[in-house]
């Protein structure tokens, strides 16, 4: 309003007369707005309209030194009638008069209430699709979640069926996955333990029987010293041999209960394998066999050197146990370009290819009779592959039956 006023004033002020006076009030006539022209005195020239009582009012309150961009004079739209703004006009460089401009407030009234109700209708609609939102949400999110509560209470429980919808990808989806993963290596660490124990006992009661048996026999008043010695000869062995699957059993479940400790030192590896060379080549010679060294690099590991030396023992165990005499063993040992490969090559029976991916397992035994009489437990590879990892190794096998078989171990160097 106070713009117009304004670009009223200029026009005015230019041409000055009765005429644009006339025409500024037939302007306004038409428009929403109410134009009234006073003289220097307030005193009304001409007005757009017949003036209301309150517009008068507003008049003869006569504001006084009024800026010449005008003034606001009434905007408490709410309570009055009109509100209004007042600008000065000048003609010659003095104060000619004053261009009040009005608008009536119901006008303005109506437009506020119709915004109040697009405003209160639009808050409805927000609020409510707000909440259907988080209804959505919340049965959308809880639901799940409580599904995954229950199958997690179940499965601790010791119930591993767990079913779980299929879910998208997003967090929930993952969770559930992980949920199914962990149901199924659950179920499959306890038949693993199940059959763990089973062979354990049965592993244990065969050379029971045997004692058993064999004391028996042995106890018997008639029986004469020399099969008497004979007895006991075999259960002083099979003794031997429960003590050494004992042995084991515990290696394996310090392993399994994370209590064992690794002491990773560094290590020379050449003058180490030596070392065990010089004290295992005895075994091989008694039983007619040979073994070989091919180790000239200068190469450290991080290894932990009891553990490592238990698990070359034991590979080389099974080299004499499982090859022919007059064959050659040979430890080799190669710097690759990533890692250190230990080699442990016999030309011994060899594994059938049906067997090799088991023999790391525990228990397992190629031709159970023919290493029950070597006196294996079958626990020995299994032990092996626990504590290479256990050192952060890798340990693989190839075999060829009748020709031999040869376990790779890869280690990282260690580089200074
Ligand atoms: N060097 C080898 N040559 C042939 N067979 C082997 C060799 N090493 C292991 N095996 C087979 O793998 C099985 C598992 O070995 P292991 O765990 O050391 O048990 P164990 O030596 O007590 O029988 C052995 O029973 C044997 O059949
Ligand atoms: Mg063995």
């Amino acid at each position: 309003m106070q713009a117009r006023g304004n670009g009223h004033r200029d026009v005015l002020e230019n041409y000055y007369n009765k005429d644009t006076l006339h025409h500024i009030a037939l302007m306004e006539s038409e428009a929403d707005t109410e134009v009234a022209i006073t003289d220097e005195n307030h005193n009304v020239i001409i007005a757009s309209a017949k003036l209301d009582p309150e517009e008068l009012k507003i008049i003869n309150m006569k504001p006084e030194s009024v800026p010449r961009n005008g003034a606001i004079l009434e905007k408490r739209w709410k309570s009055e009638k009109f509100i209004s703004t007042v600008t000065p006009y000048y003609v010659n460089k003095r104060t000619q008069g004053y261009l009040y401009m009005f608008r009536s407030t119901d006008q303005v009234q109506v437009l506020i209430n119709e915004l109040n109700n697009h405003f209160i209708a639009a808050a409805l609609i927000t609020v409510t699709l707000l909440v259907l939102t988080i209804l959505f949400l919340s049965q959308a999110l809880t639901n799940p979640l409580i599904r995954m509560k229950k199958a997690t209470e179940k499965l601790s429980k010791g119930d591993f069926s767990v079913h779980l919808p299929e879910m998208g990808n997003d967090e929930l989806g993952e969770l559930s996955r992980s949920i199914k993963i962990l149901a199924k290596d659950l179920q499959h660490v306890k038949e693993e333990r199940k059959e763990f124990l089973a062979s354990i006992s049965h592993e244990l009661r065969t050379p029971l029987t045997y004692v058993k048996g064999y004391a028996d026999v042995a106890k018997r008043p008639n029986i004469d010293s020399k099969e008497r010695e004979k007895y006991l000869e075999i259960i002083y062995e099979e003794s031997e041999k429960l003590s050494d699957m004992i042995k084991d059993l515990f290696d394996l479940a310090k392993i399994d209960k994370n209590t064992f400790v690794i002491n990773r030192t560094e290590v020379e590896l050449c003058s180490y394998l030596h070392t065990i060379y010089d004290k295992v080549l005895p075994a091989f010679k008694e039983k007619g066999m040979d073994l070989q060294i091919n180790c000239n690099e200068q190469v450290s590991v991080y290894i932990d050197p009891m553990r490592f030396e238990q698990v070359i023992f034991n590979l080389l165990d099974n080299a004499i146990k499982y090859s022919g005499p007059n064959t050659v063993t040979n430890i080799s040992m190669n710097r690759m370009r990533d890692s250190i490969v230990i080699k442990i090559c016999d030309q011994g029976n060899g594994i059938p290819e049906e067997d090799l991916p088991y023999i790391f397992e525990r228990f397992y035994r190629v031709e159970k009779s023919r290493s029950r009489d070597s006196g294996g437990t079958g626990l020995g590879l299994s032990i092996v592959k626990e504590l290479i990892e256990a050192q952060d190794g890798i340990i693989e096998v190839t075999s060829r039956l009748s020709e031999g078989t040869t376990f790779t171990i890869r280690m990282k160097e260690m580089k200074e």
